[in-house]
Order: C-alpha cells, then sequence, then structure tokens
C-alpha cells in the first residue's frame, strides 16, 4: 500500500464525497456530498478542536435521550438554529397561498375531533377567545369539509403534552369546516412561552445569551381534498417577541389583530360571555400537485 491509499487532511474532504458515487438517487446524493461539504468546512473554518467535536456529539447524544413521542429536541433545535424557518420560506417561494409556519415539536397526530364551535375551555384560567375563520381554495372558494388539526398553549404557555401526569389533551383537537368552509372553536388566548430550557438547545440557548421566548400563536395543519396540505402558526398582533421569536416563525401575513368583542348579543350567538377576545384568520391552500405529497 502506498500513503496514497489513506486520507489525508488535504484529501479526506473529497475521499469522502467519493464514496456516494454509487449512490442509485442523485438527489440523495446531491444531498449527502453537500452536507460533507459544509460539515468539513465548518470544522475546517472554525478549526474544531476534539473537545469541542465531543462536546457536539455528546449534544445530539443528549438531545435524543431528552426526546420522546410528545417532545422532539431535534425539532427545538431546528427552529432555534433558524433551518425550520429557512426551510418553509424556501417552500413559500412564489406562492399565492397562507405561508406556511414551523410545525414546532408539540404535534399530535392522534387527537379527538371536536364539534363545530366546541368549548376547549373547561373550567380553566385563560382569556376567552373565540377563533374563527374559513378555509379557501387558490380563487378564493370555501372549503367544506376541510380538516384542521390545532394546537395551542394552555394559560400558563404549556402545552398539554409537557403538563406531567396529564392523562388528556388540552387545548388541541381535529376540527371540520362547515358547509361554508368556516370553522369555530371556542378558547383562550394563547400565551408566549419560552423554548425548553432543561434540555440541550436551553443549555445552548443560556450559554449564548439569547432570548428563549416565542410569540404567543395558535398552530394549524390543513388538509383538504385536493390541496395541498398547509402547516402553519397564526400570532395575535399584540404578543410581544413578534420580532425576537427564538424560531423566527413570525410573518406579516400570519399576523392578526385580535378584537375585544363586548357586545352581548354576539357572545349569546357564539354561547360566550362578554368581553371575550376574537380572532379571525382565513386560511388560502393551493391545489395539490399531481403526484406529490405535499
Ligand atoms: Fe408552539
Amino acid at each position: 500500500m502506498t500513503p496514497m491509499a489513506y486520507a489525508t487532511r488535504e484529501d479526506i474532504t473529497a475521499r469522502v464525497r467519493a464514496t456516494f458515487d454509487a449512490c442509485p438517487s442523485q438527489r440523495l446524493k446531491e444531498v449527502m456530498t453537500t452536507l460533507v461539504d459544509h460539515l468539513h468546512g465548518f470544522a475546517r473554518e472554525t478549526g474544531l478542536t476534539r473537545q469541542e467535536w465531543l462536546l457536539g456529539v455528546d449534544f445530539l447524544f443528549r438531545a435524543g435521550q431528552i426526546s420522546d413521542a410528545a417532545r422532539n429536541e431535534f425539532m427545538v433545535l431546528s427552529d432555534a438554529l433558524g433551518l425550520t424557518a429557512l426551510v418553509e420560506l424556501m417552500e413559500d417561494a412564489d406562492e399565492e397561498r397562507t405561508p406556511t409556519n414551523n410545525l414546532g415539536p408539540f404535534y399530535v397526530e392522534e387527537v379527538p375531533t371536536l364539534p363545530f364551535n366546541a368549548d376547549l375551555r373547561g373550567d380553566r384560567p385563560g382569556t376567552p377567545m373565540l377563533l374563527r375563520g374559513r378555509v379557501l381554495g387558490a380563487d378564493g372558494e370555501p372549503i367544506p369539509g376541510a380538516s384542521i388539526n390545532l394546537w395551542q398553549t394552555q394559560h400558563d404557555g404549556r402545552y398539554d403534552v409537557q403538563v406531567p401526569g396529564l392523562d388528556e389533551y388540552r387545548y388541541r383537537g381535529w376540527l371540520r369546516t362547515d358547509p361554508q368552509g368556516v370553522y369555530q372553536v371556542r378558547t383562550i388566548k394563547p400565551v408566549g412561552y419560552t423554548a425548553p430550557m432543561d434540555g440541550p438547545v436551553g443549555q445552548m440557548l443560556r450559554a449564548t445569551a439569547r432570548s428563549p421566548w416565542r410569540p404567543a400563536h395558535v398552530h394549524f395543519l390543513i388538509r383538504a381534498a385536493g390541496h395541498r396540505p398547509l402547516i402553519t402558526e397564526v400570532y395575535p398582533q399584540d404578543t410581544p417577541h413578534l420580532e425576537d421569536d427564538v424560531a423566527f416563525g413570525p410573518r406579516a401575513a400570519l399576523v392578526v389583530a385580535p378584537v375585544e368583542v363586548r357586545d352581548r348579543d354576539e357572545g349569546a350567538r357564539v354561547g360566550l360571555s362578554v368581553p371575550f377576545v376574537k380572532l379571525e384568520f382565513d386560511f388560502k391552500l393551493s391545489p395539490a400537485e399531481p403526484g406529490s405529497e405535499r
């Protein structure tokens, strides 16, 4: 064997790239070789030491350990590094539809289906809020029977899945739009929260003196036959941290002004005592691309 057969500091990046030469998928090959380029470039540019590399490997190891069905620390990491927001912004290029937005780490697919105007509040604290609007197609026509998975924080800024020992779902569920394409639910005003601070991402935020806060928002995942699914968030205009969100989520088209309702007749029509807050938001979907899942 000649020395040429072994990796050197100069040629290791090209060597790793070459290991993907036989990859049958051109796209997978492109993603993997570019990932190698950037990972190696990162290590070279920073002069990454063995100790720092080990810290990074341990960081990812602990992110895996603290993750479970209700908590995805890698999603928190992706959000905090702006990767989620960047991918969503790229997905939205030249789109007419409502902007997509971060899925976040607290989505649950298997939740109950709620009736129209369901009341999610129970006897718990929080500012009463009517959340309603329409789901529309690309040409503005309402879409009846669209499925909406909605989830938000309770009054203390935690999601139900973050409350230890809680054995029921709160402030989340599947909604259906009515024949006019309208969805409506009685809930509470969502509350802003910090990224989870008890795991490696929280440790990183503290060590780098970053703000951990997210503005208040409601998450939506919308599916309708013949349309691309939409994952997004809607932000009340009066919430703090719209412009310094740890996850870089807000877009102008997703921020909406809440309206305070004091009219008793309007309250009676929707089953809420005044005053309450009304947040109205219409979603615009785009047609499904043939053969595409998204
Ligand atoms: Fe969230």
